[in-house]
């Protein structure tokens, strides 16, 4: 499977919003993702794709959180597209797109719900630098960080 990494746009996000509703049984509109995107429109935004013959099977997107730190905001490839690679390239985009930027940490939050995503980070490098257990204690949030200097 050849899959194709680029930056992705506004124009991509009628497409992302399906993903996103598929991977996460979501209800994120795309005017709420727009608005959460503009909120930080002077401080690089920045959407990655994936795409196979054409169609965008994943995406990733994520914005500056302080001067200093890059926020991974969410990160979803289609189910029948996993384990070929495409999540770790989007999030290799994401961390180089942080670095040249000149950002000094990448960080994300995930749960232990989200398997997947835990080995992804770990094998890439990422430490868990934050947990915090929720009420019932069943999907407690955990934050990640790259350092990225
Ligand atoms: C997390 C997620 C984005 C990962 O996407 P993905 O495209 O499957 O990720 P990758 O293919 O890069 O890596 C996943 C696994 O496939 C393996 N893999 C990669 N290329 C492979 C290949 N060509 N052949 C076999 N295995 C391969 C990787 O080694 C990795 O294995 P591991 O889980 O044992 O470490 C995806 O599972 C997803 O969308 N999940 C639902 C949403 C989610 O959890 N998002 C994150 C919330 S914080």
């Amino acid at each position: 499977m050849e899959i194709g990494i680029t930056e992705g746009s506004y124009e991509n996000l009628q497409e992302i919003t399906e993903i996103n509703k598929i991977c996460f049984s979501g209800t994120k509109t795309i005017e709420q993702i727009k608005e959460k995107l503009s909120l930080s429109i002077y401080e690089n935004p920045h959407i990655t794709i994936a795409k196979i013959n054409g169609k965008i099977i994943g995406y990733g997107m994520g914005y500056f959180e302080t001067g200093k730190e890059y926020y991974f905001w969410m990160l979803g490839v289609l189910p029948e597209y996993r384990k070929h690679g495409a999540g770790k390239k989007i999030l290799e985009e994401q961390i180089n797109f942080a670095k040249a930027k000149g950002y000094k940490k990448f960080l994300l939050k995930t749960s232990n719900k989200y398997r997947n995503m835990l080995r992804l980070t770990i094998s890439l490098g990422f430490d868990i630098i934050g947990f915090k257990i929720n009420e019932w204690g069943k999907d407690s949030a955990i934050w990640m960080s790259l350092n990225l200097e």
